[in-house]
C-alpha cells in the first residue's frame, strides 16, 4: 500500500504532466522541453509499477495500453446524440430561412430584436461523447445510431488533446462533453509521408483517418495516429452548480475545464451576421488547418433552445449550412501527360465532368508514375476526386469494386509516351527520380520560358532586362523559341511589346549584344543542362577547354572531371545527343556568341593559373561578372584589392584608387583589349 506522501507525489506528477500535455496539444504552446516531459512521465510510470493501485484511469500513463479488442462493447447514450438538420438553401442567404423559422417558432414579431445565435464550424471527423464523472474521463463512445454507440474509451484515451481529468477545483458530478475527433491536414500529410516511406498503408483523407483510427480494435494502432479534438456541446450533466445560460458561455466554460474548443466561433445577432460568418469562413476554408464541411448555427440562449425543442432527433434550434463537397465520384476517361516547365511529364486524369469544391472539374493531377502505381489508377476506373480550394484537383482513391471487366491495363508513362507529346524528343526516367522527363531541353516549347530565363540570368549569359514578363510575351507570341532567337530580336519588335518603351528596348538590345562575349563556362551553364550547375560548368570548361571537346566526350571522359559522376555524365550525354540541342548551340555561335577557347587538356591549367587579377572601373563590353568568369576559367583568381602580389589589374573607365595603386606598385595594367589578348594567347 502506498504511503500518503507517495499518493501526493503521484497526484502532483499527474497534474504536472497533464498541464504540459494541455499546453502542448491544446494550446499549441509547449511549456517544457520534450526531455523534461519524458522524465516526468517515466517517474510516474515507475511509481505506478511499484504501486499498481496508483495507476488510476485518469493517469496520463493510461493513454496507451490494453490489448486489441474483438469488437467494441455497445453503450446506450444517457442523452441521445442528435444530428443536425442541413439547411437546404446552400447559398449564403440560407441563414435567413433558418432565422425566419426560429423567429416564428419563438413567436417573435418583426419588431422584436434579433435572435442571438452562436455560429461555429462544422468539423469533418467523428462525433464522440466523452463522459467525465467527478472530473475523470470514464468512458467515450461513438454516436452510432444516436441511441446506442460503441465504447471506444481506450482509443479515445490515446488522443492527447482530450483531458483524462478536467481542470478546476469542483468538477460536476457528471459532465458529458460532445465533440468531434478529427485529424489536422498537416498531421495527415506527415503521417502519410511516413507510411509511404515505410511502405505501409496510407489514409485516404483526414476524415477517414480520424474515424478509422477511433474505430481501430487495436489501441496500439490508434495511438500511432495523430488525432485532435474539438468540443461543440454537452450530453448528460449532473451537479454543475453554475451551468452557463448560453451555448457560447458553455463552450467558454469547457475551455476553462481544459477541453479544446475551436476559436473560430462567433456570437451573431440575426441572419445578416450569420451570413457574414458563413462568407468569412468560406473565404478562409482552405487555409484552415483542418477540413470542415460547413458551418453550424445554434440559438445561443439555452432557455430558447429548450423552448424550441426537437423534431425527430433534430433540434429546431440548430442548423448545418454546408459548403460544396470537396470530394466526389467520377470516371477516368483518359490519362494524358503534360510537360511542365522543367521538362517533367506530369500524368493528368481526364475525368467525366463532376461538380466538386464549387466548380466543375474535368482534370486531376496524378503527380508521377509512383503515384499512379500506388493508387493504381487506370483508364475507365471510378475514382474519388478531391478539390480543396485552389489546390489542383486530385484523385484520392480508386473504387476498385467499380473497375470495368476485363480490367483495363496498368498505365505506364514511358510505355504510352516514349517521346515528348510537345516536341517529340525522347523521354527518360533517370535512376532514383520520380519524374519522367523530356530530353528536348531548349527545344521543347513547354520548357522554353524556364530555359530562357535561366539562359539570360546573371550567372549565365547575364542579359539584364530579359525577365519573367518579357519572356512570357516573347514565347507566347512565338517571337522566341530557343535562346538563339534572342539574338535576332530587333528594336521594332521589342518596342512593340507590352510595357516596353523605346528606351528600355534599346537597353535590352545593348545587353543582348554585350552578352555575346562570354566564357565557355558561362555558356555551358547557360544551356540549362540538367544537373549541370555553375561549378560543374566551370570544371567542364577548364577540363575540356573547347565546346567541341565537351560535346564529343564519352561518359568515361566526362567522369574524369572533378565531381562529375554517372548522373551528371548521363545528363550531358543525353543533352548533346539530342540534335535539336546541337542545332541551338550552332545557331548561337552563328549569331556571334563567342568565348576564348583553348586546345584542351594541355592548357587546361590555364594561362592565368596561379595568377591574381584585380578588376576596376567599367569595361567597354564585358560585365564584371563575365570578366571574373573568364579569369577563373583560365585558372586565375580575382582579388578585391591591389597588392604587391597582384599580377594584373584590368582597368576600365572611372577606375580610381586601385588603378593609382597598381601604377605606384608597378603592377601591369590592362584594358579590355589587352585582357582579351592575354586570354586568347592561352591557346598557343
Ligand atoms: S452540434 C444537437 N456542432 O455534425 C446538435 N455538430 O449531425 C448536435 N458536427 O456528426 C451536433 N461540427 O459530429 C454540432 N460544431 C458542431 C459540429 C457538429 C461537426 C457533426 C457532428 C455530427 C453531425 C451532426
Amino acid at each position: 500500500m502506498a504511503a500518503p506522501e507517495i499518493l501526493t507525489r503521484a497526484a502532483a506528477l499527474r497534474r504536472e504532466i497533464e498541464r504540459h500535455n494541455h499546453a502542448y496539444y491544446v494550446l499549441d504552446a509547449p511549456t517544457v522541453p520534450d526531455a523534461e516531459y519524458d522524465r516526468l512521465f517515466r517517474t510516474l510510470q515507475a511509481l505506478e509499477v511499484e504501486y499498481p493501485e496508483l495507476a488510476t484511469p485518469d493517469s496520463p500513463t493510461q493513454r496507451v495500453g490494453g490489448g486489441p479488442l474483438d469488437a467494441f462493447p455497445k453503450v446506450r447514450h444517457a442523452v441521445p446524440m442528435l444530428s443536425i438538420r442541413t439547411e437546404t438553401d446552400t447559398t449564403a442567404t440560407g441563414a435567413r430561412a433558418f432565422d425566419a423559422r426560429v423567429r416564428k417558432e419563438l413567436g417573435l414579431a418583426d419588431a422584436d430584436p434579433p435572435v442571438e445565435y452562436h455560429a461555429e464550424l462544422k468539423f469533418d471527423g467523428l462525433a464522440i461523447n466523452l463522459r467525465y464523472e467527478h472530473g475523470v474521463l470514464v468512458a467515450a463512445a461513438t454516436r452510432g445510431d444516436g441511441e446506442t454507440g460503441e465504447a471506444v474509451t481506450q482509443n479515445v484515451r490515446t488522443v492527447h488533446a482530450i483531458p483524462l481529468r478536467l481542470a478546476g477545483e469542483r468538477p460536476p458530478a457528471v459532465l458529458e462533453v460532445r465533440g468531434e475527433v478529427y485529424m489536422r491536414r498537416d498531421d495527415f500529410e506527415r503521417y502519410n509521408a511516413r507510411q509511404r516511406e515505410a511502405g505501409g498503408p496510407t489514409l485516404v483523407n483526414p476524415r477517414n483517418g480520424a474515424a478509422g483510427s477511433i474505430r481501430q480494435l487495436d489501441p496500439a494502432v490508434a495511438a500511432q495516429r495523430p488525432l485532435s479534438f474539438f468540443a461543440y456541446g454537452l450530453g448528460e450533466v449532473a451537479g454543475w452548480d453554475d451551468a452557463p445560460a448560453t451555448h457560447g458561455a458553455t463552450l467558454d466554460a469547457l475551455m476553462r475545464l481544459g477541453v479544446p474548443v475551436c476559436a473560430e466561433r462567433r456570437v451573431c445577432r440575426g441572419a445578416d451576421e450569420l451570413i457574414a460568418f458563413h462568407d468569412d469562413v468560406a473565404a478562409r476554408r482552405d487555409s484552415l488547418p483542418f477540413d470542415i464541411d460547413g458551418v453550424v448555427y445554434k440559438v445561443n440562449r439555452i432557455d430558447q433552445q429548450q423552448a424550441l425543442g426537437f423534431v425527430t432527433r433534430e433540434p429546431r434550434w440548430a442548423v448545418a449550412h454546408k459548403y460544396p463537397a470537396q470530394e466526389e465520384l467520377t470516371v477516368v476517361e483518359a490519362i494524358e501527360v503534360q510537360v511542365g516547365r522543367t521538362g517533367a511529364l506530369t500524368p493528368v486524369a481526364r475525368l467525366a465532368p463532376v461538380f466538386v469544391g464549387g466548380v466543375t472539374v474535368t482534370n486531376a493531377t496524378l503527380h508521377n508514375q509512383d503515384e499512379i502505381d500506388r493508387k493504381d489508377v487506370r483508364v475507365g476506373d471510378t475514382v474519388i476526386v478531391r478539390r480543396a480550394g485552389d489546390v489542383i484537383p486530385e484523385v484520392v482513391t480508386v473504387v476498385i469494386d467499380r473497375r470495368p471487366h476485363p480490367a483495363p491495363p496498368r498505365f505506364d508513362i514511358l510505355q504510352s509516351h516514349p517521346v515528348c507529346p510537345v516536341c517529340g524528343s525522347h523521354v527518360v526516367r533517370l535512376e532514383g527520380e520520380a519524374a519522367v522527363r523530356c530530353t528536348g531541353g531548349l527545344y521543347c516549347p513547354a520548357q522554353r520560358k524556364q530555359a530562357l530565363l535561366h539562359f539570360a540570368s546573371r550567372r549565365a549569359m547575364d542579359i539584364e532586362g530579359l525577365g519573367d514578363k518579357l519572356v512570357d510575351q516573347l514565347v507566347e507570341r512565338g517571337l522566341v523559341a530557343t535562346p538563339a532567337d534572342v539574338y535576332r530580336l530587333d528594336l521594332a519588335t521589342l518596342a512593340g511589346l507590352e510595357r516596353m518603351a523605346e528606351k528600355s528596348a534599346a537597353n535590352l538590345l545593348e545587353a543582348i549584344k554585350a552578352s555575346k562575349a562570354t566564357t565557355l563556362a558561362r555558356f555551358i551553364f547557360a544551356l540549362g543542362i540538367r544537373n549541370v550547375g555553375e561549378t560543374t560548368a566551370k570544371d567542364l570548361a577548364r577540363h575540356f577547354g573547347s565546346l567541341d571537346a565537351l560535346t564529343g566526350a564519352t561518359p568515361e571522359a566526362l567522369m574524369a572531371v572533378r565531381d562529375v559522376g554517372p548522373i551528371v555524365a548521363e545528363s550531358l550525354v543525353q543533352f548533346f545527343a539530342e540534335p535539336h540541342n546541337l542545332e541551338v548551340v550552332a545557331r548561337l555561335r552563328q549569331a556571334g556568341v563567342h568565348w576564348p577557347e583553348n586546345a584542351g587538356q594541355r592548357a587546361a591549367a590555364g594561362i592565368l593559373a596561379g595568377r591574381t587579377l584585380v578588376l576596376t572601373g567599367t569595361l567597354p563590353t564585358l560585365t564584371r561578372e563575365a570578366a571574373k568568369a573568364m579569369i577563373e576559367a583560365a585558372g586565375g583568381k580575382v582579388a578585391g584589392s591591389v597588392s604587391k602580389k597582384t599580377d594584373y589589374v584590368v582597368a576600365g573607365t572611372e577606375a580610381g584608387s586601385k588603378l593609382a595603386k597598381a601604377q605606384a606598385l608597378g603592377v601591369t595594367v590592362l584594358d579590355e583589349d589587352g585582357f582579351m589578348a592575354l586570354l586568347a594567347s592561352q591557346g598557343g
